[in-house]
């Protein structure tokens, strides 16, 4: 087994049902990861499994849920089978300044993202233990190093889940079990899509123009691929990365000017 191999492990992808997270699925299953695919979108998650590399070894299953409802999350997710590898990810909140934000908002927010998260590592702490291997790998946003305008409420909940999941490395790091965030830059899928069509519309130009000006903040001159992201996420489970937690790993073609 190369140290890239992920055979004989299972991973729960969040928000599997398009964009970054169900690149992250192809290239996880890609490497012989058994796959859980999550997301609201039944239909979508059932083409996805069917679409999944499936050698004898691998064996991929899909439930449709909904992060934002936390009284029933952990009773939904208890049919499926255990994962040492757990992909956080899950759909951005909606756009605007964070003092015009209804504080509902934020607490929608906190439940779609960070109890959600709570509720998904509770689920297989037990067996990311008893495996000796365990890798959480939140995808957050750039934002966690520098806040992104007109992103108000998803600056502040992708805070929040930095500081949990580092939080975690330490606490978990003894165990096997590594925590870290990938922070995605420009991608391009459906949510790219529409935040420039909202950014367009507010500067009352094209969507052409304003991608035009987006990429041009980008050193890559480019948006990602999907797959570019899934492919740090991929490492990052891997055993190869087994030294690395607690850290915050842009993939943004060197947009982000912090260091
Ligand atoms: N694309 C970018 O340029 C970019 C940049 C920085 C950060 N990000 C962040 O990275 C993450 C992934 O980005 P993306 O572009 O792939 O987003 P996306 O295309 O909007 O996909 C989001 C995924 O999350 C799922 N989801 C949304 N709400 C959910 C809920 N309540 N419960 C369960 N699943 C839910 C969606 O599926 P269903 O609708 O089927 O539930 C979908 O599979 C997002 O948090 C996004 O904000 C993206």
């Amino acid at each position: 087994m190369s140290d890239l191999d992920l055979r004989g492990r299972r991973a729960w992808v969040g928000g599997a049902s398009q964009g970054i997270g169900e690149a992250i699925a192809l290239a996880l299953a890609s490497r012989g990861c058994s796959l859980s695919l999550l997301a609201r979108n039944a239909a979508a998650l059932e083409a996805l499994c069917a679409r999944l590399p499936r050698p004898a070894q691998q064996e991929h299953g899909w439930l449709a849920v909904d992060f934002s409802q936390t009284g029933t999350l952990a009773a939904a997710l208890e049919t499926l089978p255990r994962a040492e590898i757990l992909i956080l990810n899950s759909g951005g909140p909606s756009p605007g300044p964070a003092h015009a934000a209804a504080p509902e908002a934020f607490a929608a927010a906190f439940a779609q993202h960070l109890l959600a998260n709570q509720t998904l590592l509770q689920q297989n702490l037990a067996q990311m233990r008893s495996a000796g291997y365990g890798r959480v790998i939140t995808v957050l946003s750039t934002s966690v190093k520098q806040p992104i305008a007109g992103l108000g409420v998803s600056n502040t909940i992708r805070g929040a889940v930095a500081a949990w999941a580092k939080t975690l490395a330490s606490e978990l790091g003894p165990d096997g079990i590594t925590v870290n965030n990938v922070l995605p830059g420009y991608t391009d899928t459906k949510r790219l899509g529409s935040i420039m069509a909202n950014k367009a519309a507010k500067a009352a130009v094209s969507v052409e123009a304003m991608a035009a000006q987006l990429r041009a903040e980008v050193p890559a001159g480019r948006f990602a691929d999907p797959a570019e992201t899934a492919a740090a996420v991929a490492f990052l489970a891997s055993p190869q990365a087994g030294y690395i937690n607690g850290i915050n790993l842009p993939v943004d073609g060197g947009r982000t000017q912090s260091l």
